[in-house]
């Protein structure tokens, strides 16, 4: 079939073959069909959508456009996790060594911050001499030795990706389900994992703005793992404020440490037990969700996780005195206060506005070539509940060496708003959405 009549087979709302959207992508890649008809196809399928086969056959050809890496010598069944983007996210910091040292192997292939969201990988990067770039090889090595690896993804890795969403990027179609959903499973896929947990976020803070967007993206999340033989397990979770107190890359690393320790703010513990619990399901480590998260539980509170991760970040190059002592990681040059205008109770703290307000002051990038500053952040004292006095401290930024205090400080006063009345607060998990029935054995959807 023409392009063109591909194209307009999708903007007349008719379903495509498979063999259509594979030829589609192997031409786009080969340099046949030129990047406006592929642009124009993509504005196609943001208003008509993709059908579950049309959405199967676009994540398979965009998965085979490049590398998939092969994981089956290693016996053990392996989990990886991935979320949607939040500000002040580390939870896969605190959740993989945890999730690794209750027995299940984790091969995290995490991305950069872009914008208002940070990276794990920025967030790594903080510790001094940590590579995140490891040969697939020595990659497949410490995840057999450690049951981990936390690296990044090569460039030979889904190379449709990097060409459809620099396209989506600049067509005003990055915000559709079926797009979003074939580019993180591709990805996901292309690890050679068994098994993926995925926390979807909606909110402020989040790609997905309201619970029913999120709802819908998970949907289709799942139902392309499950097509694809893979155990898949969303959790809808709310982004409505940031994720514990720290928004930045070194203080963030800090913060996981904590919660390693078994410490750290509540929201991230809670959080990262509820995923963490769900991998040990999905990895044959657990019965149930309750006792998986129970599992998790125990590996912050006796530190096992936090020996974990300290033996990845030997393995990995990585400065492993920073694990007892964070203190030496990157600290700001200066501190500063943002107080609050008013006094009363905070009712919401717009994540988006944290997180840019952190990307101002350098912790953020605004385009892929950009660098991070691992000192530059936002220290988030005063979340959604608490009592505030007129003047006390919000929040504080953490100064790297990029200007924009003033922009900085007037989005993080935008960010917060304080009433009286007592906030209404969405649930930290509003919904799981599973491939497979709770309980049924892992080998069922590897099979
Ligand atoms: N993350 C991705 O990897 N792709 C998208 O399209 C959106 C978020």
């Amino acid at each position: 079939m023409r392009p063109v009549d591909v194209i307009r087979r999708k903007r007349d709302g008719e379903e495509l073959s498979p063999d259509a959207i594979r030829a589609l992508i192997a031409g786009l890649m080969s340099g046949e069909i030129p990047t406006y008809q592929a642009a124009a196809w993509l504005m196609a399928v943001y208003f008509r959508g993709l059908g579950r086969a049309e959405l199967a056959a676009l994540t398979d050809a965009m998965l085979h456009s490049g590398e998939v890496m092969d994981l089956s010598s290693i016996a053990a069944v392996k989990v990886d996790k991935h979320s949607t983007g939040g500000v002040g996210d580390k939870i896969s910091l605190c959740l993989a060594p945890a999730v690794a040292a209750c027995g299940v192997a984790v091969p995290m292939i995490s991305g950069r911050g872009l914008g208002h969201t940070g990276g794990t990988l920025d967030k790594l990067e903080s510790i001094p001499g940590f590579k995140v770039d490891l040969a697939p090889a020595r990659f497949l090595e410490v995840v057999r030795e450690h049951g981990l690896a936390l690296i990044g993804q090569t460039a030979t890795v889904v190379p449709a990706d990097r060409l459809l969403y620099g396209l989506r990027d600049v067509t005003a179609t990055v915000e559709s389900i079926p797009l979003i959903a074939s580019s993180i499973m591709s990805k996901k896929l292309a690890e050679g994992i068994d098994a993926l947990v995925l926390d979807v976020k909606f909110g402020a803070g989040a790609f997905m703005k309201t619970l029913k967007d999120a709802r819908a993206l998970a949907e289709v999340l799942v139902a392309i793992g499950a097509d694809a033989g893979k155990r898949v397990t969303a959790l809808v979770t709310a982004m409505d404020q940031p994720i514990g107190r720290a928004v930045g890359n070194a203080s963030e690393m800090r913060e996981a440490i904590e919660v390693l320790k078994g410490s750290g703010p509540e929201d991230t513990r809670a959080l990262t037990v509820k995923l963490g619990g769900e991998m040990l399901v999905l990895g044959g480590a657990a019965a149930d969700a309750a006792a998986g998260e129970e599992r998790i539980a125990e590996a912050l509170a006796s530190g096992a996780g936090l020996d974990r991760l300290r033996r990845v970040v030997i393995a990995q190059g990585g400065d492993v005195r920073v694990i007892d002592d964070p203190s030496l990681l990157p600290q700001p040059r200066a501190r500063v206060e943002v107080p609050a205008p008013v006094g009363g109770i905070v009712q919401t703290i717009d994540a988006e506005k944290i997180g840019r307000a952190a990307m101002v002051l350098g912790a953020g990038r605004r385009k892929a070539e950009d660098d991070v500053d691992a000192t530059a952040g936002i220290e988030v004292l005063h979340k959604v509940g608490d009592h505030v006095r007129e003047g006390s401290p919000l929040c504080v930024l953490e100064l790297g060496d990029a200007a924009g205090v003033a922009d900085a400080r007037a989005l993080a006063l935008e960010a917060y708003t304080i009433a009286d009345a007592v906030p209404r607060r969405a649930p930290l998990v509003a919904a799981v959405i599973r491939s497979h029935e709770p309980g049924s054995p892992p080998e069922a959807a590897t099979a």
